[in-house]
Formats: C-alpha cells, structure tokens, sequence
C-alpha cells in the first residue's frame, strides 16, 4: 500500500480557564505527536504553551530545547533550557510518550483497515459540457483516506473529474463518489482505480459500455414479440392472398 500515514494525536495537559472577563482567558498546553512513518522512525514531539490562541513557549524534539515567542514566554524557555532534568525530561517525551501510543493506535486502528467495495457505473447528466457520465463509488472502507482516480485508454484522467468528499457513514466507515464526465468514443477503455490502506494493490475497474442484464432482458422480449408480430401479420396475408386470389381467378 503506497498512501502515507500522517498522524499526530494531541495530549491536552492542561487547560484551565480564569475569568477576569466575560469571555475569559484560556491558558492551555497542548503536546502532539506527529509521525507518518509506520515504523515511527520520523516521530516528533511538540509542547505547546499556549495564552489564548498564542504559543508563547514551544518544545519540539527536533529542536531539542524550549523556544519562547513572547518577552515572558523567552523569559521563562530560558530559565527551563537551563534546567537539564526539565530538559530531559521533555527530550524522552518522544519515546516515553509518543511511539508506545503509536503502537497502540497501530494495533488498534490504524492496522484495522477495512478495503472499499468499489461500483462503476453510468450516472446520469445535469447539463454538463460531455453527453456522458461515470460514478465510480467506494463503499465500506476504513481509514478514511483513499483515491479514486480514473483511466482512459491507460492514461490518467483528472479534467472533467468531480468528486464528493470522504462521506462518514456514522459507523467508522466512508463512502466516497466520484464522477467522470466523458464523450464517448467507439473502442476506447475507461477504468477507474481505486488505492486504499486496506489493499494490497488498486482495485481496477473497466467500464462495459454494453447494456446492463436487465435492459438486455428487456430488448430481447420487445424483439421477440416483434417477430411474432411480423409471423402472425405474414400468416394472415399470405392466408388473405390465397382466398382473394382464389375468387378472382373465377371469372364471370
Ligand atoms: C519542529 O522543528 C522542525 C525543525 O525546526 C520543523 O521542521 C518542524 O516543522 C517543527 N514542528 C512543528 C510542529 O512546529
């Protein structure tokens, strides 16, 4: 499976909100993990400080000390980049913290993924610029990030493609539509693909610009009852012929 993984789960440390106005003042420390390499080698934590919406003071392993955006925020990363065990502490963050619950989420979500049932077929037009339309539709799948690309005659299409987002079904599942608009044209191969975490490989789908079964169906019976038609009508000339013939061929 070739998508990346862009995760980050936030621990909210800390929020504790003083009222000196109506709206109050919020002081809030968040600290993310943020990875999207499953073997959690690119892993980075980052501890926010945060004064309303400001980070005034932020830790991120990849800098490896505090760093203050605010006179009291530089102030105070100062005093805690001069303590080693502050210090330590929050460069271990990354492997106490973030990798042992990546683990989990792998082992508990993100391994679970569930492939899409994928459905190609003809939609129906609104006044767009091409006679035809294709819906391709991916059902049932989780996570939620996928694509859904199309092909025509092997070659990627993205002109005239329209797409809903990544529907929740409200029971961790998605379903996503996307539409191609299209002339048709005799001979061609449209397919459409779709990639998912839960595939191996893409699930390819090429359209049959035959009639579904059921129109089939319905032709055969219209042509069948035409046949008849035309036997019973040729009986009964033929039938009409032979006695009108019959009568003429006396004469008076
Ligand atoms: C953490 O620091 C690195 C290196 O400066 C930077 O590339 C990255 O964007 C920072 N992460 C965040 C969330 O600020």
């Amino acid at each position: 499976m070739s998508l990346p993984k862009v995760l980050c789960f936030h621990l909210i440390l800390m929020l504790s909100a003083f009222t000196g106005a109506a709206n109050g003042y919020y002081n809030s420390r968040w600290a993310k993990c943020i990875f999207s390499s499953s073997d959690l080698s690119d892993m980075v934590f980052v501890d926010n400080y945060i004064f309303n919406k400001d980070v005034y003071i932020q830790f991120n392993s990849t800098v490896g000390e505090y760093v203050g955006y605010t006179a009291h925020g530089v102030y105070n990363a100062d005093l805690w980049n001069k303590n080693p065990s502050q210090l330590q502490q929050e460069r271990a963050e990354v492997d106490r913290y973030c990798k042992p619950n990546a683990e989990i989420y792998y082992s508990a979500i993100l391994n679970k993924a569930v492939p899409p049932k994928v459905k190609l077929s003809s939609g129906t037009q609104a006044g767009g610029r091409h006679p035809a339309v294709l819906m391709c539709s991916a059902y049932d799948f989780y996570p939620k990030r996928i694509k859904v690309s199309w092909m025509r005659d092997g070659k990627v299409v993205t002109s005239d493609v329209t797409s809903t987002e990544e529907l929740a079904d409200g029971d961790w599942y998605y379903q996503i539509h996307s539409h191609l608009e299209y002339t048709p044209k005799s001979g061609e191969k449209i397919s459409c693909a779709v990639d998912h975490a839960g595939l191996t490989k893409p699930i390819i789908i090429d359209w049959d610009p035959s009639l579904p079964e059921s129109e089939r169906n319905k032709i055969a019976i219209g042509a069948s009852g035409l046949v008849l038609g035309i036997i019973i009508a040729a009986a009964g000339l033929i039938y009409y012929k032979k006695k009108s013939s019959g009568r003429i061929l006396v004469p008076t």
